[in-house]
């Protein structure tokens, strides 16, 4: 299937605390890359996030804090908005789920199934809070999880394992207001019946998406398929959320998993009018970028939702990553063990790309993985400063020195056998970067780049320039040598600006600028080429791209993280 155009969204982060590393790990710079990718290649593209504010997360924050759940939202919607500016990430909409489009998007969307028989509708016993006055649906409860037994399983899910519960699994229920154990009490709700979806998902997932789909995205769905489908309720007794549009539904909201998917819908009406063709036009590709908690929930039940709806599209993949562990423990908002992206754009200043570099370096794509600051470090200073800036700096200050900072001429009857190596190494990442980053697999795509920089330097190493320009003279042909040399260095740069845009936007500009092409426009049809500079241009001073992260640095961030100081 040829497709036209590109709808990819990226899990809407709940507007319940700051950005961290780990929500950028987990979905939104994967995502940024890859869109950042597309538009390169000036594929029709929107970019859809914006801010889940309903749902337990948000209540549980306000009463902790003593305030409304109002507040919380429209305090953490404009912190998480500005914080994906900071960092590059290039949504075309970050929007919100209070907002009045989705409320009306969400209702008709509840409407529409409803009209057609969809829901069950059914009176259950809950738990309850006595105390509090309140159903425990969600996260206000608290228990052992059934599967690994860990201790703090909530009531919708065990973050330990990934599995989604409903209360009633957990051991030993507590309620996470009042901590004492709940009675329980009937209620009223809509049920979304999944199980007569059952049949259609094996189908769709375990045989159409077996080989597409990421391997730990397939076993998680195919564990869960295995396990048996449920109907599930998609209503909760709550006064923040969007409410159930039925006369007889006073007190009810619709499910925050019910209603926050089609965020991604309301999103893509407020951008464009167009909202439609991105929808519901099969030559549509729809990539949703999450975290491993997440997969269910757009792997299995919003498909169905779409499905039963009709005249949707559905998702073609869900390229979901595990977890990144900050030294040795899961990031958790709540616990304050967190590395805050805010933070870190104050404490390096001009490090964007540092962060997005260490990160899509230690993207946990296939398994959880550790953020260390020691490993950070030495990702930076080896990787970043002695390998790729290092590659950049000789190259430009070599020019300046024996070629009076222009690129020199290149004669392509006197190439040597390394210089052929290399320039094909040149044109070859293209093609590695572009397949990696189609499979998702960026970390690879990034580190072929910085691969490309290390040979660049084994290049200039072997050539030693500074070595053949004490003597030049017409007994040899030094100058033809040297002026070879860097000018595919030089070609290597050009080309190295364009592959790592997607990745590391900034730098990009700032490669550019260096070697004096003042590009901002990389298309990636462009690369992979010998001609993205002409000899004779003259090539402003050289600056230096990336600075070592020395020791002090280090331990200050690693006190800060143990410390009282970081508290949000
Ligand atoms: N807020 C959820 C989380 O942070 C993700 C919601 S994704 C959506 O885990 F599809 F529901 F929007
Ligand atoms: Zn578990």
């Amino acid at each position: 299937m040829e497709y036209k155009r590109y709808l990819i969204t990226a899990a809407l982060p709940y507007a319940n605390g700051p950005l961290h590393i780990g929500h950028l790990a987990g979905c939104y710079l994967p995502a940024d890359i890859y869109v950042r990718y597309l538009r390169s290649r000036d594929r029709d593209v929107k970019f859809i996030c914006g801010s889940d504010e309903h749902g337990v997360p948000i209540t549980i924050r306000a009463i902790r804090e003593n305030t409304t759940s109002q507040n919380v939202v429209d305090l953490f919607h404009s912190t998480l908005k500005k914080s994906f500016e900071n960092i590059d990430i290039s949504f075309d909409i970050f929007s919100r789920t209070t907002s009045e489009i989705h409320r009306k998007t969400s209702q008709d969307f509840f409407l529409r199934l409803y009209e057609k028989n969809v829901f069950e509708e059914k009176e259950t016993e809950q738990f309850y809070d006595v105390e509090k006055s309140i159903y425990l649906a969600d996260r206000y409860i608290i228990g052992v999880c059934p599967f690994c037994q860990y201790d703090n399983a909530y009531g919708d899910q065990c973050e330990k394992c990934g599995n989604t519960l409903s209360p009633e699994q957990l051991i030993n229920p507590k309620s996470a207001l009042t901590n004492s154990t709940p009675i329980k009490k009937k209620t009223k709700h809509w049920f979304f019946p999944l199980n007569k979806f059952e049949s259609w998902l094996r189908d769709w997932i375990l045989v159409d998406k077996k080989d597409k789909w990421k391997i730990n995205v397939y076993n998680q769905c195919k564990s869960w398929l295995d396990q048996g489908l449920q109907p599930r309720s998609i209503t909760r007794d709550s006064d923040w959320g969007v409410p159930v549009p039925l006369e007889d539904a006073i007190g009810k909201v619709l499910y925050v998993w019910f209603e926050a998917p089609i965020g991604y819908i309301s999103a893509t009406k407020e951008l464009t009018d167009n909202w439609e063709k991105y929808w519901k036009q099969k030559d549509t590709k729809l990539i949703h970028f999450v975290g491993k908690d997440n997969i269910v929930f757009h792997c299995i039940i919003f498909p169905a939702m779409l499905k039963s709806y009709g005249n949707f599209i559905l998702p073609d993949n869900i390229p979901a990553n595990e977890f990144l562990n900050i030294e040795g423990k899961k990031v958790s908002t709540s616990r304050n063990w967190a590395v805050w992206v805010d933070d870190f754009i104050q404490d390096f200043k001009d490090s964007e790309d540092v962060l997005r570099f260490i990160l899509c370096s230690n993207s946990p794509e296939t398994k959880d993985f550790d953020f260390t600051w020691k490993d950070f470090q030495d990702r930076n200073n080896n990787e970043l400063v002695a390998t790729f800036g290092n590659f950049i700096h000789r190259t430009l200050i070599l020019t300046q020195k024996f070629c009076n900072g222009k690129v020199p001429v290149f004669s392509e009857d006197t190439l040597s056998s390394e210089d052929r190596v290399i320039m094909e190494e040149i044109v070859n990442t293209k093609k590695i970067v572009e397949s990696n980053i189609e499979l998702f697999k960026f970390k690879n795509a990034l580190f072929d780049i910085i691969e490309l920089s290390r040979k660049g330097n084994k290049f200039l190493q072997d050539v030693s320039p500074w070595i053949l320009a004490k003597s030049i003279n017409e007994e040899n042909n030094n100058r033809v040598i040297i002026d070879n040399c860097l000018h595919i260095c030089l070609q290597a740069i050009a080309n190295i600006a364009y592959y790592i845009n997607p990745f590391l936007p900034r730098t990009a500009n700032k490669l550019s600028f260096l070697i004096g092409t003042q590009t901002t426009n990389f298309q990636w049809d462009y690369c992979g080429k010998f001609n993205l500079l002409s000899s004779g241009t003259l090539l402003p001073t050289p600056e230096i791209l990336f600075r070592k992260i020395e020791d002090e640095e280090i331990e200050f961030q690693i006190q800060k993280l143990k410390g009282e100081t970081h508290v949000k």
